[in-house]
């Protein structure tokens, strides 16, 4: 695995080659439920920002949450600023160098801990991510729904076992990322690619044509479906914005005034609007969370007339000329962009 690694795996993302742990352990991070190509902007973004865990300890949330904005499962940067916080004031500033006592800082699971050692300094402890869950349940013929207790439990333990099985000498950078490379670039969820697969004299799917059972599939619920309005108020250039609750979906994050009910919606215009300037119903746009799907039906409201209404405590109005650094939502921001879109496109050149 970690020779194949050297020569087919992935070589020049922008967190290999390095053994600082503050990159390492952002990167892994970011990466939980979002994809490469997605991560290397925001990766970038955030470390020209945040070159160190002091200067993301000693920043606020809302200097970090724009910086986050967009990736999705905001929990993630919420538990990221309260681990750098941690790392100053419980280990000196000094990220801890064994997965162990890693795995006790915040937002830190047992594979995240695990990779982090392995990459900072060589720990040889297994991981366990999804990609890695379907690597060994095609080799090993490991039946059971993969979130499942007793089927994941084994995992770990076989994981544990190859790891004790493998040469003292292992490189465990390129054991590790070499997992990670199969698991996203031969052992795909669907058409695998057994044929440039190293693995592929001893795998117990392609040997058994199991690859499309294994991993066992997790019987799906059909995910619900919720509805909101949401109202884009441009008073004089300035957009309403509210900063969300957190914990929530996305807590910490600067979304539009959001409504359940017809009702509030029209209430809400009452207080932002004049009688003639009614409110123009926006093209609907769906969000799929892990839980639910959310259809949003935006509507646009405009005055040249500043208003005496007050926002409310978490409201705040943002120029439209700083739209793009506010932590918006990614649907969101796409209300927003389709509106004004030379404000963004500023943004994107900075
Ligand atoms: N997914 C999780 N960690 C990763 C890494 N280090 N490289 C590529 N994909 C990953």
């Amino acid at each position: 695995m970690a020779s194949w690694q050297k020569t087919q795996g992935r070589q020049h993302l922008p967190w290999q080659g390095t053994r600082d742990p503050y990159r390492i352990w952002l990167s892994e991070i970011m990466l939980q439920q979002t994809q490469v190509s997605t991560v290397i902007a925001y990766y970038q973004r955030f470390l020209a920002r945040f070159p160190d865990i002091r200067s993301l300890a000693q920043a606020s949330q809302d200097e970090v949450m724009p910086y986050w904005a967009g990736l999705g499962y905001y929990a993630r940067a919420r538990n990221l600023h309260r681990c750098a916080q941690a790392v100053c004031t419980d280990w000196g500033g000094q990220f801890p160098d064994n997965s162990r006592d890693i795995i006790t800082l915040p937002g830190i699971g047992r594979s995240t801990a695990a990779a982090i050692a392995a990459f900072a300094h060589q720990e040889r402890s297994p991981i366990m991510d999804g990609n890695v869950k379907r690597v060994f349940t095609r080799y090993f013929g490991i039946e059971g729904v993969t979130s499942e207790r007793a089927t994941e439990q084994l995992l770990w333990h076989t994981a544990d076992e190859v790891l004790s099985a493998a040469p003292q000498d292992l490189d465990m950078t390129a054991y590790t990322q070499g997992l990670m490379d199969l698991g996203s670039q031969c052992c795909t969820r669907s058409r695998p690619a057994c044929e440039r697969c190293p693995l592929q004299q001893s795998c117990y799917a392609r040997l058994h044509d199991r690859q499309n059972e294994l991993p066992t599939p997790k019987k799906k619920k059909p995910s619900p479906e919720r509805y909101c309005s949401m109202l884009v108020v441009n008073m004089a250039g300035h957009i309403l914005l509210e900063q969300q609750p957190s914990p929530g979906i996305w807590g910490g994050l600067w979304s539009l005034p959001r409504f359940d009910s017809g009702d509030d919606l029209l209430s809400a215009c009452h207080k932002w609007g004049t009688p003639d300037m009614p409110a123009q119903k926006m093209a609907g746009l769906s969000h799929v969370f892990t839980h639910f799907r959310l259809h949003i039906e935006p509507w646009y409201l405009s005055s040249d007339t500043p208003r005496i209404a007050e926002p409310l405590p978490n409201q705040r109005w943002v120029a439209l000329d700083e739209l793009h650094k506010a932590a918006l939502p990614a649907p969101v921001r796409k209300i927003l962009e389709g509106l004004f879109p030379a404000r963004f496109a500023q943004a994107d050149s900075d």
